[in-house]
């Protein structure tokens, strides 16, 4: 089954991000993963909408907006106005999924849910249908390079289930910690969008050959 990766640019060379995203793009990758965190939700700062400002002007490819931060509905528009195609926010910090989702979509912009290892799927089970994609977290968002949580992979398998019974054919994404040794299991689960930073940034193999092999594992 073919998937989709999307390098999380959080492991990239700042100082070099395009030249990293265009080494990405000769290996026709097309969605790139921004991690947005505020020191709130998660501890760590990370890239706030300038920096998506400034990517989208350089590359045509799908901006992947992962909101890792308190109060997401105060952001969204920043973020959708810099250029993100897919905005993704947790439910562990909201109590109103369904006003984020409309306003993500009313800025045309795609909406995504993603929920913490320790979050039971049962608590985004009622916007199943809203969404475009669902991102179940496999490590405490908060850093690259983390270890990877297989206790996450019953929650794909039921997410895959769920959807047989719905008319949104939702996609369903995984991040953290996928790597060459757990890229197949998570494809085996049902995961269809594989976000990897480390991975495909950080490995001795460079750029180009860790997303050749990422893909070779995956088959
Ligand atoms: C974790 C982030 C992930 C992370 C992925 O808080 O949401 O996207 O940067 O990095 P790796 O692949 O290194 O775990
Ligand atoms: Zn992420």
């Amino acid at each position: 089954m073919s998937i989709e990766i999307s390098p999380s640019i959080l492991s990239a060379d700042f100082s070099n991000l395009i030249s990293d995203i265009s080494e990405c793009e000769k290996e026709n990758i097309g969605i790139f993963h921004i991690d947005v965190m505020d020191g709130h939700f998660v501890p760590n700062i990370t890239i706030g909408s300038v920096v998506v400002e400034s990517i989208r002007k350089k590359t045509k490819s799908i901006l992947d907006t992962h909101l890792m931060i308190e109060n997401p509905e105060r952001y969204v528009e920043a973020f959708a106005k810099a250029g993100s195609d897919w905005i993704t926010f947790h439910i562990e910090t909201t109590n109103s999924p369904l006003g984020i989702i409309k306003k993500i979509k009313d800025l045309n912009v795609k909406a995504g849910i993603s929920l913490n290892p320790g979050t039971p799927i049962e608590k985004i089970k009622p916007y199943l249908e809203d969404v475009f994609m669902v991102m179940v977290m496999s490590v405490n968002p908060g850093f690259g390079g983390q270890k990877f949580m297989p206790t996450v992979l019953s929650k794909v398998s039921r997410l895959k289930e769920c959807r047989g019974k719905l008319k949104n054919k939702f996609k369903i994404g995984i991040d953290g910690g996928i790597n060459f040794d757990t890229i197949s299991e998570v494809v085996k689960a049902g995961a269809e969008l594989v976000v990897a930073g480390s991975a495909v940034f950080k490995t001795e193999l460079g750029i180009r050959k860790s997303i050749e092999k990422l893909r070779e594992l995956s088959k």
